[in-house]
C-alpha cells in the first residue's frame, strides 16, 4: 500500500512481528537501521515500554526530513525517538561515546541488505550486544542477504530462525525476516 507517493506501509504480518518483538521482550534501548519515512519507527515506538528509547538511523536526508515529521506528528519527542541522519557505518562506532549507550536490547535492520553483515559485525565489535539482545533483519530471502545468513549460521553467536512471509506488495514472492538472539561469546 502506498500513501502520498512514497510513504510505504509495511503489511500487517510484518507489523505483528514488530509489535511482538517490541512488546513481548520489553526492550529498553532499541536501534533501527533504515527509517525511510518513519513508518516502522512509529510502529516500534508505539510498542515500547515507558522509559524505553529508540535510536533510528537514516542516511537519506530527504527521507529523514519526512520521517522526523511523521515521528513527531505521531507524538514522540526526541527523548523517546532520536532520528540520526548519517550512514549506519559512521553512527554505530559512535553509539557508546556520542549517545552514552551501554547495551542494545533490540535492533531492527531494514536498510540496504549489503550493509547487514558489516553492520552486525560492527555491533558485535562495539560490545553493545548482550546476552538476549534481539536482532530482527527484514527481507533476508528477497532481495536477500546471503552473506549475512551464512555468517549467522556459522558464527555460533546466535540462536536464530526465519519468519517466512511473502514480499510486501507482491504476493507471489517468498521472503523472510530473520530473528537472532545474541548468545554472547561462549
Ligand atoms: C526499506 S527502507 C526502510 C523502511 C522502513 N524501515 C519502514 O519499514 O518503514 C530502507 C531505508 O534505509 C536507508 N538506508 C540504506 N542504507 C543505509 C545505511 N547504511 N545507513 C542509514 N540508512 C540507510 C535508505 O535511505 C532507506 O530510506
Amino acid at each position: 500500500m502506498t500513501v502520498g507517493g512514497d510513504l510505504q506501509l509495511v503489511p500487517t504480518a510484518r507489523s505483528r512481528i514488530l509489535r511482538w518483538a517490541g512488546g513481548g521482550h520489553s526492550p529498553l534501548t532499541v536501534l533501527e537501521l533504515g527509517a525511510h519515512c518513519g513508518y516502522s519507527t512509529v510502529r516500534i515506538a508505539r510498542s515500547l515500554p515507558l522509559g524505553a528509547r529508540l535510536y533510528s538511523i537514516e542516511m537519506d536526508q530527504r527521507n529523514a526530513a519526512i520521517a522526523e515529521k511523521v515521528i513527531r506528528l505521531a507524538g514522540f519527542d526526541d527523548d523517546t525517538v532520536e532520528l540520526i541522519v548519517n550512514p549506519s557505518d559512521e553512527v554505530i562506532p559512535q553509539l557508546r561515546s556520542d549517545y552514552n549507550l551501554e547495551r542494545l536490547d533490540f535492533v531492527f535492520m531494514d536498510h540496504w541488505k549489503k550493509c547487514y553483515l558489516p553492520d552486525l559485525q560492527m555491533l558485535e565489535g562495539s560490545g553493545l550486544l548482550g546476552k538476549g539482545s534481539i536482532i530482527l533483519a527484514d527481507n533476508v530471502l528477497f532481495p536477500g542477504a546471503p552473506k549475512f545468513l551464512r555468517y549467522i549460521r556459522k558464527s555460533g553467536l546466535y540462536e536464530w530462525k526465519i519468519h517466512r512471509a511473502t514480499l510486501e506488495y507482491s504476493k507471489g514472492i517468498r521472503d523472510g525476516m530473520a530473528e537472532l538472539v545474541y548468545q554472547g561469546i561462549k
